[in-house]
């Protein structure tokens, strides 16, 4: 290809690119595989680092972000971005409403929107490029967060459409979903760091990453509930949406327009009865004048417009009394405090439990023993205490006062300064931690010792059989075989009995040594080292490509890495100063741990699956989809996006929509595992 037609298909795969991250990230109607995606985003890639000429900040491929910023320059906003004013009742709106038609009569219609519970950006394009992002702030100014805004799939960076205005601004709220709010959260809790509080919380949180890549992989979304241009003229507000969908911003499917105030309360009615349903958070709802013209002639107070208000959905809330306050040790010896409460039931569960995240929370809300609690749950998301009824206090209730020491085993806390959570420092053999690590390590995304989980390790922990994760290989059939134990299922209440009988026991063994073969990188997270999740243990076995040359590695050799901050550097730097890991991992090369990475450990070359096509779909736990997808491809089969009767099989992970597996089935393809098909890359009978 000659420059020229170089230049041609980059724009075409971007316009390509772009067109199917719309169809993907904002229609929620992808056309085709994910496979086939990143097919056109690797050729986009490598088309744009070979002819760098042609790069250009608005192209897809710079979605995955990559900008660092150090300190975020404030930006003021060309008008000021309000708040709404609030009501939480029938009366209020329609007090609303009477004021209104006092102003303007009675000739108007309400556009009616979710009120999405995250945080406010206004996002600026110029000349249909995506020029700015900046945060809400104190509503005059706020921090321009572009690098990281811009990484969000459903927001184009270019609009393609003749008619654009030289300049317009788009506000919008940056929501996460429950899916991803829980995903960040786990990976916090793997890597022993604080949780956030909610996806509100966490949404505002990520557009303050320096890192943007970082905030790439939050999966932020951004619904646009205003558009603002001098050069365009609209009748109103539910026209500039329909213009802003039209130019492919995610605009709410559910914003609507009502001819009155009676549809308006059957908006509120329908949406306070199925806000649960949504995929994420919603506070309430707003209610806008629609029309330009009303919308002058009602103007604004000195802090709302009065052409809008919001509807405040009342958070499920129970109240009920705070019984004592546990305080849980984590792997890392982080320190969680939870509220034990008189059961109550609240948006149809019974809750028992309520988080206190730390020892701020705690002075902050003032907390006694025995004081009724105002306890909230939302979404997906731990019941929390937002308030204490002080009025209904025994006068000489206990205060609950934060402890100084480990309740495990006693060791003074410690917290570090900036941080909200207080550890336990005694790793070695603070008895949670020290099963917490061993946990860790046989979960299935680690070491994938499965057979001892569902409380069999607590057994041999319990029988002192392991103290340490390089104990695990040291286990004998005997030492096992004949051990037992009675437990109370928390949930059910039943008790149930653990027992080690031959085919466990032989279980657990064969296990344990095919978890030798677990690839390096998996290992280095298996070792529950703090701050190090998946991500960033993949990241480092790919320069360091032994547990020795990680150990060797410089403080600042670890930072110059893309990707690993400080923190994480100088947790790898104490655990390897620590003699007890030194010579744990002594041990565990001794036992025959992967401690090196393999040369491309995921792929096995050969012709075993040569004239067989494969359709890949879900979620796994051995390999990625895109790994599986290389394998199929390494050893001569053929990938395909859709099933037709021609299909060999369905590889099928956790997930998978129900539809695929009926159409499977319909048309004779056999389903098959991430395992069946190692087995048949191996050559062993599935
Ligand atoms: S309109 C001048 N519409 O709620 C009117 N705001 O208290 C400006 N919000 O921080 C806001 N969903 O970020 C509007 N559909 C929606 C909204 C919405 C959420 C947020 C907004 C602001 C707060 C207003």
């Amino acid at each position: 290809m000659d420059k020229k037609q170089i230049n041609e298909r980059i724009n075409k795969l971007r316009q390509e690119i772009n067109f199917h991250n719309y169809q993907y990230y904002t229609l929620d109607n992808p056309l085709i595989s994910d496979y086939e995606f990143d097919m056109l985003l690797k050729e986009l890639e490598k088309l744009e680092i070979e002819n760098p000429e042609f790069a250009d900040p608005n192209s897809p491929t710079q979605k995955v972000g990559g900008e660092i910023t150090k300190n975020f320059e404030t930006s003021k906003h060309k008008f000021p971005m309000m708040s709404l004013g609030n009501t939480y009742s029938r009366e209020e709106l329609s007090d609303f409403d009477i004021r209104i038609k006092k102003s303007i009569g009675e000739n108007f219609k309400y556009t009616c929107e979710l009120k999405f519970d995250g945080a406010a950006i206004g996002i600026t394009y110029t000349n249909g490029k995506f020029s700015k992002a900046v945060t809400r702030g104190d509503g005059i100014q706020g921090d321009v967060v572009t690098a990281n805004v811009k990484t969000i799939k459903s927001l184009p960076l270019i609009i393609e459409d003749e008619n654009i205005p030289k300049e317009f601004e788009l506000r919008g709220e940056i929501i996460l979903s429950h899916k991803s709010f829980n995903k960040i959260n786990k990976e916090r809790a793997e890597n022993g760091e604080a949780l956030f509080a909610n996806p509100r919380n966490a949404a505002s949180g990520s557009l303050k990453l320096q890192n943007s890549s970082l905030a790439a992989k939050r999966n932020l979304d951004c619904y646009i509930y205003a558009l603002h241009s001098e050069e365009l003229k609209f009748q109103g507000h539910y026209e500039s949406l329909m213009q802003a969908k039209k130019w492919r911003f995610k605009v709410s499917e559910y914003t609507k327009l009502c001819n009155n105030i009676d549809e308006v309360f059957e908006y509120i009615e329908y949406w306070n009865k199925k806000r649960s349903e949504l995929p994420f958070d919603i506070d309430g709802i707003v209610i806008k004048v629609d029309e330009y013209e009303h919308q002058e002639t009602l103007g604004f107070t000195a802090k709302f417009p009065r052409w809008a208000i919001s509807y405040k959905f009342q958070a499920e809330r129970g109240k009920t009394i705070l019984e004592d306050v546990l305080f849980q040790v984590g792997r890392t010896g982080a320190i969680t405090p939870v509220a034990v409460l008189s059961p109550v039931q609240i948006a149809g569960t019974i809750v028992r439990r309520a988080s206190l995240y730390n020892s701020d929370k705690i002075n902050e809300l003032d907390l006694h023993f025995g004081d009724y609690v105002f306890v909230e749950k939302g979404g997906e998301i731990i019941p929390k205490i937002v308030d204490v009824d002080i009025s209904s206090r025994h006068p000489a209730a206990y205060k609950i006062i934060y402890i100084d020491h480990c309740p495990e085993c006693n060791t003074e806390l410690i917290r570090n300064e900036g941080e909200a959570i207080h550890y336990c420092p005694n790793s070695k053999t603070c008895p949670p931690q020290v099963q917490g690590r061993i946990e860790h390590f046989i979960s299935r995304r680690a070491m994938n010792i499965e057979t001892l989980g569902e409380g069999r390790i607590e057994v041999i922990i319990n029988n002192n059989l392991v103290k340490d994760i390089a104990d695990l290989y040291d286990l004998k059939y005997e030492q096992m075989l004949g051990l037992e134990k009675t437990v109370i299922d928390e949930e059910t209440g039943k008790s149930k009995s653990i027992s080690f009988r031959e085919k466990t026991v032989s279980n657990i063994l064969t296990a344990i040594e095919s978890s030798k073969s677990i690839p390096y990188e998996r290992v280095l997270f298996a070792l529950g080292i703090r701050h190090l999740g998946e991500t960033v243990a993949k990241k480092l076995s790919k320069h360091f490509k032994s547990i020795n040359d990680l150990r060797n590695a410089s403080f600042e050799e670890l930072v110059s890495i893309h990707e690993i901050g400080e923190r994480i550097a100088q947790s790898i730097i104490d655990y390897f100063k620590n003699e007890d890991n030194q010579n744990l991992i002594k041990r565990l090369e001794q036992s025959g741990i992967q401690l090196e990475a393999k040369e491309e450990s995921a792929e096995v070359k050969g012709n075993a699956l040569n004239d067989l096509s494969f359709v890949v779909s879900g979620v796994f736990s051995k390999y990625s989809r895109d790994e599986i997808k290389q394998i199929i491809e390494n050893n001569g089969g053929k990938n395909v996006s859709s099933m037709s009767a021609k299909t060999s099989y369905l590889v099928a992970g956790e997930n998978m929509g129900p539809q695929k597996r009926q159409k499977a089935e319909e048309l004779g393809i056999p389903i098959i595992s991430e395992e069946d098909l190692d087995n048949m890359i191996n050559g062993n009978p599935s």
